[in-house]
């Protein structure tokens, strides 16, 4: 997720368990220290905690996919949270979205197109990762196992 102004971007990622953040800490580079914030826990209690439309970009990448139909309810794109990322964004910033998990595209697709404020600008090539979206360890791993990754590219168009 990132808040941005002009070449002073900053960065916040989120992450509940403390196994990951510090896998990452120990691959940050000192020079980027300045422009990366961290924070252990739910993502939904960050955005809670900011005034609204704070954010430039936010980046959803291959989330965890709760595949079994029950606990599809579990996934963080669905449409409450969705009112929650928008309401953060600025008009005209954009989320983006990556998952190799073909059910769980379509269904963020869907709730995407029928969002009302928020329109996809990549239709026609969700095979091609956005060129803001970096290569992530999931990524890497679904390409392994020979899943081709989708991505979704939306901007924030009304309030
Ligand atoms: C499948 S991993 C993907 C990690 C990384 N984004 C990548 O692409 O390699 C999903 C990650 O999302 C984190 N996660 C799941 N629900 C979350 C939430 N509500 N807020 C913040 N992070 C969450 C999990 O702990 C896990 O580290």
């Amino acid at each position: 997720m990132i808040n941005s102004n002009g070449n002073n971007r900053k960065f916040i990622g989120c992450e509940p368990y403390l196994n990951g953040l510090a896998s990452f800490i120990c691959k940050l580079e000192k020079e980027n220290y300045n422009k990366i914030k961290l924070y252990k826990n739910d993502i939904r209690e960050l955005l809670f905690s900011f005034s609204k439309k704070i954010f430039d970009e936010i980046f959803i990448l291959f989330p965890d996919p709760w595949p079994k139909a029950r606990h599809q309810k579990r996934r963080i794109i669905n449409h409450e949270n969705l009112k929650l990322f928008s309401s953060r964004l600025k008009i005209n910033g954009k989320i983006f979205v990556a998952t190799d998990v073909e059910n769980y595209f379509e269904s963020i697709q869907r709730l995407f197109e029928t969002f009302g404020k928020i329109k996809i600008m990549n239709t026609g090539s969700f095979d091609v990762r956005p060129k803001n979206i970096i290569s992530t360890k999931y990524e890497k791993k679904a390409v392994y196992k020979d899943i081709k990754p989708l991505y979704l590219e939306a901007k924030k168009i009304l309030d």
